[in-house]
């Protein structure tokens, strides 16, 4: 699939007033800092669609953007930043949730994972909890750049091994990217056209 526009259309802390229209919609979540925003701006080719930042905690509202005129993808805030006030992150963690209960058009939660990290607790629980509501998601390794290419297949065999300790079957569909270099986004494109139309 090849992007022809991608427009920036709304931000909001409450779900209820996300776009109404019912086009289908892909989000992208996880730690903060760990490429969400920078990733839009790489799969969409803008510089600055989503504003990124070195410091974690940027994004903190729910951004919908309009791709080809015809679905959104979603930047959310990132979740597990501990210098924000407890009860700023409460109410992160509550209109993120509120956006998975709610948003019915969501067709894929695609979870941003650091690919030289370990497996992180609050990933673990936030792909548990994708899993009993039963919203279908994807896991995006992001700053492959950051590791050697011959060490991607271990870190990626890694994190699957740690999923599967924690209960899971098996591994979700996985995408290997990197924004500053363009790794993975004809794939991860590809991938969003080909659950579009199912
Ligand atoms: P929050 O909005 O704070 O939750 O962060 P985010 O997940 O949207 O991260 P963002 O895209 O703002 O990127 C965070 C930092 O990581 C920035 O300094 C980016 O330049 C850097 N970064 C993001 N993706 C990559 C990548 O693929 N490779 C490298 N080397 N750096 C990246
Ligand atoms: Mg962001």
């Amino acid at each position: 699939m090849k992007i022809t526009t991608a427009e920036f259309i709304i931000s909001n802390s409450d779900v209820s007033k996300c776009p109404t229209e019912r086009l289908p919609e892909y989000a992208f979540i996880g730690r903060s800092n760990v490429g969400k925003s920078s990733l839009i701006n790489m799969i969409t080719n803008h510089k600055n669609l989503a504003k990124t930042s070195g410091k974690p905690g940027k994004t903190q509202l729910i951004n919908h953007f309009k791709i080809n005129s015809n679905w959104f993808l979603v930047d959310l805030p990132g979740y597990g930043y501990a210098r924000v006030s407890k009860k700023t992150k409460e109410v992160f963690q509550e209109f993120i949730t509120d956006y998975f209960e709610t948003r019915e058009q969501l067709v894929c939660a695609f979870v941003l994972i650091d690919i030289r990290l370990e497996a992180q607790k609050i990933d673990i629980e936030f792909i548990e909890y994708l899993g009993e509501s039963e919203i279908p998601f994807c896991i995006v390794f992001t700053k492959a750049d950051k590791i050697s290419k011959t060490k991607i297949d271990s870190h990626v065999a890694a994190y699957k091994k740690q999923l599967i300790a924690h209960n899971w079957e098996e591994m979700p569909p996985y995408f290997v990217t990197s924004a500053t270099e363009g790794t993975g986004k004809d794939t991860l494109l590809n991938y969003i056209e080909e659950i579009n139309v199912e």
